[in-house]
């Protein structure tokens, strides 16, 4: 059998989860994929950086870029992050030379997806993105496959570990917010510029590409109304709690009367519902489908372990020849709708 043979872009949190979790579970992967994934070259800014992960049997590739071009390679995976710059250089010429593209990127994805969509369709390559949204939970695969029957015109859920981890312990623990903050990116949990956790950006990101895939409309970074808990203090969440609430911060996203309202913010939930039992890192997301109804999935939204899992069963899926459009229906026909005023709402 061929190995499909992948190229490693970035070796950060997730980077060496991913190498690590093919090791690991090596000839399981091979088995369900039907043939093995090999590691072929590796990438990052600094090599020599410990990383806990052994990166001796692979080739050092000190230019990202190159592993575009490079014949040895089938898959590349981008794990290095960042809307713009070298991630997406890489992702265009990736699929441009017609490789498989993998990526834990929703900065990325939320602002690029539609065209990266359209240079894999048109190379005839997969673009995957699993990792992007709710860390390990396989969202994007449920949408895009399992519900792919129905109409779904409403979605929320919590789509970022790191606010729900320091809104947990500050409840929990009575610890400061800044404290928490820092916990969060020991773990590995927070974006390396962590503001995008907190102002609620990263979790606009992935609302944007859940409404996306779900609703197949077009990619609407610029219209989620977002924001995050900056502002929130072990006050608001003790008075919320003594009246059975807890604080959440939620993204929502709807259809209605083909305007799009997609908002991310922090939402009093009474204690008895869904989103109010996920605790610490978990992520959830709740969709309403026209004939199966209700589906809730929840799991981890972060961390090295789940996001190395979505990854690598992107790859499982390339390595299987599958080969749906990114974003359920070809890029063309995504649907360009208006904002909707979420007063309306
Ligand atoms: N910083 C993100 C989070 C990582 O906390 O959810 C997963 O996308």
């Amino acid at each position: 059998t061929i190995p499909l043979r992948i190229g490693i872009a970035g070796l950060g949190t997730v980077g060496a989860g991913v190498v690590q979790l093919l090791a690991e579970n090596r000839d399981l992967i091979s088995r369900r994929a039907g043939r093995p994934i090999e590691i072929v070259a590796v990438n990052a800014r600094d090599r020599a950086k410990g990383r806990g992960v052994d990166l001796s049997p692979y080739r050092w590739q000190d230019d990202a870029a190159a592993m575009a071009q490079a014949d040895d390679i089938d898959v590349v995976v981008e794990l290095i992050g960042g809307a713009d710059g070298l991630a997406v250089a890489l992702a265009r010429k990736s699929l441009a030379a017609g490789k498989g593209f993998v990526t834990a990127n929703k900065a990325m994805v939320a602002h690029h997806g539609a065209e990266l969509a359209t240079a894999a369709e048109k190379a005839g390559a997969a673009l995957k993105y699993e990792a992007a949204v709710a860390g390990g939970i396989p969202v994007i695969k449920a949408l895009g496959g399992g519900a792919a029957a129905n109409e779904i015109v409403s979605l929320f859920g919590i789509l970022n570990g790191t606010c729900n981890y320091i809104l947990t312990e500050m409840e929990t623990k009575g610890a400061p917010f800044a404290d928490v903050l820092k916990d969060a990116q020991a773990l590995g949990y927070a974006e390396a510029d962590p503001t995008f956790d907190i102002d609620g950006i990263d979790a606009a990101h992935k609302l944007a590409i859940l409404a996306s895939l779900a609703f197949g409309t077009a990619l609407d970074f610029d219209h989620v109304e977002t924001r995050g808990i900056r502002e929130i203090e072990k006050v608001d969440i003790e008075r919320a709690a003594a009246l059975g609430y807890r604080v959440r911060l939620v993204g929502e996203a709807r259809l209605i009367d083909g305007r799009l309202v997609q908002r991310v913010h922090p939402v009093l939930v009474p204690l008895a519902h869904p989103l109010a039992k996920v605790t610490g890192s978990l992520n959830a997301v709740v969709a309403d489908g026209n004939f199966v109804g209700r589906l809730t999935f929840e799991g981890a939204g972060a961390g090295a372990g789940p996001t190395a899992s979505a990854v690598v069963a992107d790859l499982i899926d390339i390595a299987r020849g599958e080969t749906a459009p990114a974003f359920g229906i070809p890029a063309a026909s995504l649907k360009r709708v208006e904002t909707g005023d979420h007063e309306d709402s």
